[in-house]
This record gives structure tokens, sequence and C-alpha cells, in this order.
């Protein structure tokens, strides 16, 4: 069991000596009683914080849809960035949300974000192949032969030691596309498209694994269970 100031840490409430401040507030109920001692042990379950429960104490897992012109960094240097999006509390989480994968800042779509490092690693590892669907629109035509080249799985990306794994390629129309990857490299779209002769003017990724944005406008997401991905992770509370 956590205790009091760093279950309001680590849930981005306020920092472990402002937790101490807010328990001699009495902003702090744990079980319906105010609590007296931020270095107590509490479950999340038991807290209370300004009359409301605990925000997401066992996880975030949300599917965003990226809007174009967004980076998929922590580095405030590198410009704006999908995380400004989110309410500041959730910022400051600790453990991080962090983006499963990451979209360039000009590609648009389907983006999964959470502060589950396990399930970064485990949806990113090329081990476990999640197909991931990119509609790409090009500036010329395609080349008869560009379906074969992606499916083949010989096809050797600039600066890299293995050839790409078989990707599928469905033409729309003459410079519109979906591909589907199982792998998730640098820019890998862009450069899959460049060694068949095309450049990418437009990217969006429309799914990933099961998950499709539908309606959801860019900018926005919907919350996922945390255990989404794995039910076994809701027999054990995190917090
Ligand atoms: N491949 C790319 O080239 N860019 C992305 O954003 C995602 C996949």
């Amino acid at each position: 069991m956590p205790r009091l100031d760093q279950l309001l840490s680590s849930l981005g409430y306020c920092s472990r000596r402002e937790a101490r401040a807010w328990v001699g507030a009495g902003r702090i109920l744990v079980r319906g009683q105010p609590a007296d001692d931020a270095g107590a042990k509490a479950l999340a379950a038991d807290v209370n914080v300004d009359g409301a429960p605990l925000d997401h104490p066992n996880g975030l897992l949300l599917l965003l849809h990226k809007p174009v012109g967004l980076v998929c960094s922590h580095e405030t240097r590198e410009g704006p960035s999908v995380y400004d999006l989110l309410p500041e509390r959730w910022r400051r989480r600790n453990p991080a949300v962090t983006s499963i994968g990451r979209l360039d800042k000009e590609t648009s779509g389907l983006l999964l974000l959470t502060d589950q490092s396990a399930l970064v690693h485990r949806l990113t590892s090329p081990k476990h192949k999640v197909p991931k669907v990119y509609r790409a629109t090009v500036d010329r035509n395609f080349p008869a032969d560009l379906g074969a080249l992606f499916a083949g799985g010989t096809l050797q990306l600039e600066g890299e030691d293995k050839p790409c794994a078989p990707a599928e390629l469905k033409i729309i129309s003459p410079r519109e596309a979906e591909l589907t990857i199982t792998e998730g490299r640098y820019h890998q779209v862009r450069r899959m498209f460049a060694a068949g002769g095309t450049t990418v003017l437009a990217l969006h990724r429309a799914r990933f694994g099961e998950l499709e944005l539908g309606d959801l406008p860019a900018g926005q997401w919907r919350e996922l269970p945390p255990d989404f991905f794995d039910p076994r992770l809701a027999a054990t509370p995190s917090r």
C-alpha cells in the first residue's frame, strides 16, 4: 500500500511536501475521515480529495486522434506536443503518460497514450507484430510492382540491418493507398514509399491492432479501460 503523499504526487495532484499541507487543511479524507498523516499508508480506493475520488488511480489508457502539427515528445524544445492536449494533472503523473510508439509531427491519426510502461514495451515490441494501418497520399501514381515490393519481406531501408517484414498494400486510387505494417521503425511508412519511388504527402494512421478512431475528432481522445489489453491486470490494481 502506498503512502498518501506518494499516492497524491504519483497521480499528479501535488508534490509530497504539498500533500502535508493538503492534509493539514483537511482536504484529504480516508474512508470518510479527515487524514491526519500524509505519511500514512492508504488504498487509492479509500481516498477522497476535495470531496472527489482519486483520478484514475489504476492507470490511464487513452486513444487519441492525433492532429497534424504536434510531436510525440516530452521535450518542450521540440515544440507543441500531444501531451499539451491533456489535463495538467495527467501531465504531472509519475510514471508519466507516454505514447505507445510515435507518429511524426506531420502524421495524424490513432495514437495510444498510457502511464503503463510495461504496456508500451509490449505493444511496441516487433515480437508482438501488432498490425498498424496507415492511409498515405503520395505525389505520383503508384508503380505497378509496389504491392509486391512491400509484400516480399526483402525491402531493405537505408541504415537498417534487416529488411522490412512483409507489409500489405491496398491501393485505393492512383495516389492513395492503405499500408498495413507490423513493425514501427523510424519514419517507416514514408521511407518505404520513398524506396518505391514516391513521396508521401499526407499520412494518417487509421488502425492500431483492433482499434479504430471511428468518428473521434482530431485533438480528442477516448478512454479505454487500463486493462484493455490485459484483463489480468484488473485483479492487481497498481495503486
Ligand atoms: N511511419 C512514418 O513514416 N511516419 C509515422 O508517423 C508513422 C509511421
